[in-house]
């Protein structure tokens, strides 16, 4: 059987359609759109501490960087134990595991990077003016 000119140009811009579909589809179900937590501000044992995903993620870190070795996702986790202080920074632990002075600035140096102190803490929550812990 003799496959005229219109035939394949009837197959190739199926084939490419196709083909477009398939790399569309692969652009919208990436995973440049996956929710990170945003800023959390630890207040125990020492009110107050910040920690930013946006600064985390752009220095090119995956989620499982963190999660779910060092970090829960779910803020207020490591405010919970009773180690999740200085000596265990400096023992590798938390934030330490990356802020040992080789892959992040070291924990025992610019206190004031982590720890924004009380007044951060009202700032960053509108002046002390809203209630604490009220998303809603
Ligand atoms: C550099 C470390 C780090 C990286 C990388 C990181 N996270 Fe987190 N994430 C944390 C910390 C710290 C917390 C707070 C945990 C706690 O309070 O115990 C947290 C909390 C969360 C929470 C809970 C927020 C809330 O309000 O309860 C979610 C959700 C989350 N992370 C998602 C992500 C996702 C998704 C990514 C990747 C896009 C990511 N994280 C990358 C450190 C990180
Ligand atoms: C997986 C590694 C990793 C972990 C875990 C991690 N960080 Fe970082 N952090 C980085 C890197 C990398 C940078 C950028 C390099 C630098 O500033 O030395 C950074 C930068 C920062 C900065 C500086 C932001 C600025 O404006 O310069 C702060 C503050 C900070 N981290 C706080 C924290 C706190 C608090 C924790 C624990 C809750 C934490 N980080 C856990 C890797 C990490
Ligand atoms: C990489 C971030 C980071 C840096 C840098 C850092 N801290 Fe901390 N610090 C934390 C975190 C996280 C906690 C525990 C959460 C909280 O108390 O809010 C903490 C807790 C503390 C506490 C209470 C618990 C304890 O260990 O007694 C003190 C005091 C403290 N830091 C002092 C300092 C001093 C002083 C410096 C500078 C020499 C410093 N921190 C640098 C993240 C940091």
């Amino acid at each position: 059987m003799k496959i005229s000119n219109k035939t394949l140009l009837v197959a190739l811009v199926a084939l490419l359609t196709a083909g477009l579909f398939v790399v569309t589809s692969q652009a919208i179900g990436g995973d440049d759109d996956e929710e990170d937590g945003g800023t959390i501000i630890f207040t125990q044992p020492v009110k107050a501490v910040v920690f930013e995903h946006s600064i985390h993620m752009d220095m090119g870190l995956e989620c499982d960087s963190c999660h779910d070795d060092l970090f829960e996702m779910a803020a207020g986790t490591a405010e919970e134990n009773d180690d999740f202080t200085m000596k265990s920074l400096y023992e590798g632990k938390y934030c330490g595991a990356c802020h040992d002075g080789d892959t992040a600035f070291a924990s025992n140096t610019r206190c004031t990077s982590c720890h924004i102190g009380v007044k951060g803490y009202e700032r960053m929550n509108g002046g002390g003016e809203k209630k604490e812990g009220g998303h809603h």
